[in-house]
């Protein structure tokens, strides 16, 4: 039996910042028995929760499900205890795999070399028992497998998601500055957006935080693009489990009216892009994308306005933003009455420039930068 199994506990990895909506999320789904820890959070599940969550989580990255937690003082000794797993109960000779890690603060420093000392284990393993070797795949392997050492604390685990859930399957092109579908997710989550007010992106880029919003407005699992999860290939998986969970959610998706999600953004590029993200996900088109700048906009009256402004680190301006941001603010209060916004601000020093109060604030970092989500109530 492994880890996993005696003990149904599994990891999550997600963002610091987001810790508290996951954990709500995990719990929604299923886990029980959540505890956050650093970048991320344990919890147990039965099988049928650890489908679900990895089908329906926006917000976590990956789910691992540990084979084994060990000592580890030494490459040679890693090499060793990664032989004795019977890594035929997880793939054969002809699949393929990968093997992610990460170190600190223990004797074995380097990421890489712990993840090539385990991949030459399992190599080895299957030489000597099956007289063939599995190869190699980073991008796309049938096993994804993952080694944390902690002060010289080791954990093997199984990704059950194989591969970041972040990757929903519609971003085929992206602009300047995308961000990444767990962030738009997160926002979409903070928001509490009803999915009955419309919705509108006046910045929209390419697009996602529309298709966020869209697969939250439609219940569609975040990933229902996905071929292979990574669960698929642990010794005890269930198909017909997994095809109840797949059928229970396909039952709950929801059709939106029309108009309910709109977007636009100033620049032809990215409105076409947007225009072709979206409709991986939403066929119908129903979520409408234009060409506008958004101070020609009229009014944007009623509505959850949601967006992203463009902010100078990411993009390597050298430009000042700050008059774009005072007309933003003016925008807001002027042809916005009655609507809410949650502006994503990748640069806080921004926030001084919109002149408006805000109602609440969330800090959101975005691949390293310290940004900040505002809500701000128009009256
Ligand atoms: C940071 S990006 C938004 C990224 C988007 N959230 C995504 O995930 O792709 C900011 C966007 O604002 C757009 N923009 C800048 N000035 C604008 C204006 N005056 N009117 C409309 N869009 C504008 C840019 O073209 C850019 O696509």
């Amino acid at each position: 039996m492994y880890e996993y199994q005696q003990s149904g506990r599994y990891f999550a990895q997600v963002a610091d910042d987001i810790k508290d909506i996951a954990e709500t999320e995990l719990l929604e789904l299923g886990a029980v028995e959540t505890s956050p820890s650093y970048r991320g959070i344990y919890f147990n599940a039965n099988p049928e929760s650890l489908y679900r969550i990895n089908l329906h989580s926006r917000l976590i990255n990956r789910v691992l499900a540990p084979l084994k937690t060990f000592d580890c003082h030494s490459d040679n000794y890693l090499y060793k205890v990664g032989q004795q797993i019977h890594w035929e109960d997880f793939l054969n000779p002809e699949q393929t795999l990968a093997v992610f890690a990460s170190v600190t603060q223990s004797n074995i420093n380097h990421s890489k070399f712990a993840a090539l000392r385990l991949k030459d284990a399992i190599v080895d393993y299957f030489r000597e028992h099956a007289g063939k070797r599995p190869n190699i795949d980073t991008r796309n392997p049938d096993l994804w497998l993952n080694v944390y050492i902690e002060k010289n604390v080791a954990v093997i685990s199984v990704d059950t998601s194989g591969g970041s859930l972040h990757r929903r399957g519609y971003r085929m092109e992206s602009t300047q500055a995308p961000m990444s579908e767990t962030l738009a997710a997160s926002i979409i989550r903070y928001a509490a957006w009803n999915g009955q007010t419309p919705l509108y992106d006046p910045l929209c880029g390419s697009g996602t935080l529309l298709c966020e919003a869209y697969l939250a407005a439609t219940k569609t699992p975040s990933a229902y693009m996905r071929k292979k999860f990574g669960f698929e290939r642990l010794p005890d998986y269930d198909a017909v489990l997994w095809a109840k969970v797949k059928r229970e959610a396909d039952n709950k998706v929801q059709p939106i009216s029309n108009n309910l999600i709109q977007g636009s953004d100033i620049d032809l590029k990215a409105v076409t892009t947007a225009q072709k993200n979206s409709a991986i996900i939403d066929p119908a088109t129903q979520i409408k994308i234009i060409q506008k700048d958004i101070f020609e906009i009229e009014e944007l009256e009623d509505t959850t306005i949601i967006c992203n402004p463009p902010y100078g680190i990411r993009m390597q301006q050298e430009k000042d933003l700050s008059a774009f941001y005072k007309n933003l603010g003016d925008f807001l209060k002027q042809r916005c009455t009655n609507s809410t916004a949650y502006i994503y601000f990748g640069d806080r020093d921004y926030i001084k420039h919109i002149g408006l109060r805000s109602a609440q604030k969330w800090i959101l970092s975005n691949g390293g930068l310290d940004g900040r989500l505002v809500k701000y109530e128009m009256y």
